[in-house]
């Protein structure tokens, strides 16, 4: 059964890939996870200097989700590039490294480095992070998510996917920007702000005070907003992320527009997930009735 899926020029053997900051740089489940059941994997983001991320505590608990405050706690772009690209290299499955920055100049900085680099595919460029101070300012305003798109696509031709925030105004003029301005794809969507506060203590849960939301709590949020984004722009390559945890769920996003999906919280309790869902996608299809996983792209049956 063919299940390959594209996102611009980026070719996957199959639609599965990982979420950023939830399989560290890839390497870290070794023995957990057959990365060559993967179409890709996506690194934690990388800043170009590193970063502790915020004090703890960063995670919670929450109904059918997790709150998240990290804070783009990463180990910076120069050991990134020394430590941990080498064993990349030999990964038997796509590698996109997730890029994060306070500024346009962080961000160019960033792929001028990784640009050359064989074992990165493509780069994934986060303008969405909720959890760091002005992260989601280039993800909230079509103008500067545009400018940065144009900006990286003059530095690097690899595959250059924009990871798009929920808390933008209107995530659709976001992702008209950038698709104007070259990039191959869109990931539909980062985290959703949230809070939690200990009804005893009066303390919130995370020491930010407000992280950013996942898991199946947020999945008709994230499916709603790839539909809307595909449904205005149907030739723009979308990635969906937000609470997929089995084939069923990531059939929703393809059926919604999506060409491929990611995995996030769903590998913090089920970290077999990544081994099952290219065999439970065949298994999908052929009860179906269908050869090839693109024919449900977009395939929603909408009322008459
Ligand atoms: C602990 C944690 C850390 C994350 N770190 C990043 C990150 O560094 N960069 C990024 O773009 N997204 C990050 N995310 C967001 C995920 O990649 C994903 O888009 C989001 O969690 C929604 O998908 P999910 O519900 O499947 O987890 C993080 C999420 C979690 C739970």
């Amino acid at each position: 059964m063919d299940l390959s899926a594209s996102i611009g020029s980026l070719r996957l053997e199959n639609p599965f890939l990982t979420a950023s900051g939830t399989f560290g740089y890839g390497t870290d489940l070794d023995g957990v996870v057959d990365l060559s059941l993967l179409g890709g994997i996506v690194t934690k983001s990388v800043t170009l200097r590193p970063r502790e991320g915020n004090p703890p505590p960063r995670i919670c608990e929450t109904p059918a989700g997790m709150l998240n405050s990290i804070g783009l706690e990463n180990c910076g772009l120069e050991t990134f590039a020394s430590r941990k690209l080498p064993s990349l290299a030999a990964l038997p499955t796509k590698v996109l490294v997730s890029v994060a920055g306070e500024s346009a100049d962080e961000y160019a900085a960033i792929v001028e480095r990784l640009a050359y680099e064989d074992a990165v595919d493509g780069f994934e460029i986060n303008v969405s992070c909720p959890n760091v101070k002005s992260g989601t300012s280039f993800g909230s305003d079509p103008r500067l998510a545009g400018s940065l798109a144009a900006r990286l696509r003059r530095i690097s031709r690899k595959p250059m996917i924009v990871k798009l925030t929920p808390s933008a105004p209107d995530i659709v003029e976001v992702a008209k920007a950038c698709a104007s301005e070259g990039a191959d794809g869109a990931v539909v969507s980062n985290t959703f702000p949230g809070m939690v506060i200990d009804a005893k203590t009066r303390k919130p849960a995370v020491a930010n005070v407000t992280g950013g939301l996942s898991g199946p709590a947020i999945r008709p949020l994230a499916l709603c907003l790839l539909y809307r984004v595909h449904r205005s722009l149907p030739e723009f390559p979308l990635i969906g992320s937000g609470g997929i945890c089995s084939v069923e769920d990531a059939a929703q996003f393809f059926m919604a527009g999506a060409s491929a999906v990611q995995i996030g919280t769903a590998n913090f309790f089920d970290p077999d997930l990544l081994n099952r869902l290219a065999g439970d996608l065949e298994e999908y299809l052929a009860e179906q009735g269908l050869a090839d996983f693109r024919s449900l792209i977009g395939s929603v049956r909408l009322p008459v």
